[in-house]
């Protein structure tokens, strides 16, 4: 068993002119990357195994983010099942000019570890302590459960 904390990573970068879309802020598909991988290192702390990505689930993109500005990507594990793990992404960009600080994007993606065959394993369970642990676990169980209730809605 291992606690969120245990796992939990933060990762910075710069927005360079060369992550940038016609608007000069940004590219989505930049973000997107950053998060994937920070939640892929979240995912692989916890269950010490190789992990692919299965689902990405309630990808917001809250405000825009300009060049020159840092971006920190803060992902944290919320939910394990037997062996999928979801993490839950927050990326806060800062003004490094007056320090100002806000969320700009707000992603949850799930994990699958593999065996040596390349086959689902079994993960270590996850220890949820803090009000907001309990929190993130809850709201994973809720949206894993909204998931399925549309996917079969709509077959
Ligand atoms: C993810 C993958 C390994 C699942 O394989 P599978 O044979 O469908 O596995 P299972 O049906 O036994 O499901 C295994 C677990 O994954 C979960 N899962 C599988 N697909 C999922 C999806 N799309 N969304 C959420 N969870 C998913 C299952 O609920 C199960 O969870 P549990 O073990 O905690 O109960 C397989 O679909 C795959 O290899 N996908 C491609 C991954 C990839 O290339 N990613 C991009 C690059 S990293």
């Amino acid at each position: 068993m291992k606690t969120p904390k245990d796992s939990a990573i933060e990762m910075r970068e710069m927005v360079m002119p060369h992550h940038a879309n016609p608007q000069n802020t940004v590219f989505g598909g930049t973000v997107m990357s950053w998060i994937d991988i920070a939640a892929a290192m979240v995912a692989a702390r916890h269950c010490n195994r190789p992990v692919v990505t299965a689902h990405i689930s309630d990808i917001d993109f809250i405000a825009p983010v300009k060049i020159g500005y840092h971006v920190h990507i803060l992902a944290s594990m919320n939910y394990v099942g037997r062996s999928s793990m979801v993490v839950g992404v927050k990326v806060v960009a800062e003004n490094p000019m007056t320090g100002e600080r806000r969320t700009t994007t707000k992603a949850y993606l799930t994990f699958v570890a593999l065996d040596d065959m390349g086959k689902p394993v079994e993960v270590p369970g996850l220890i949820v302590e803090s009000d907001d642990e309990k929190r993130r676990f809850a709201n994973a169980q809720e949206r894993s459960k909204a998931k399925k209730r549309l996917k079969s809605k709509l077959k």
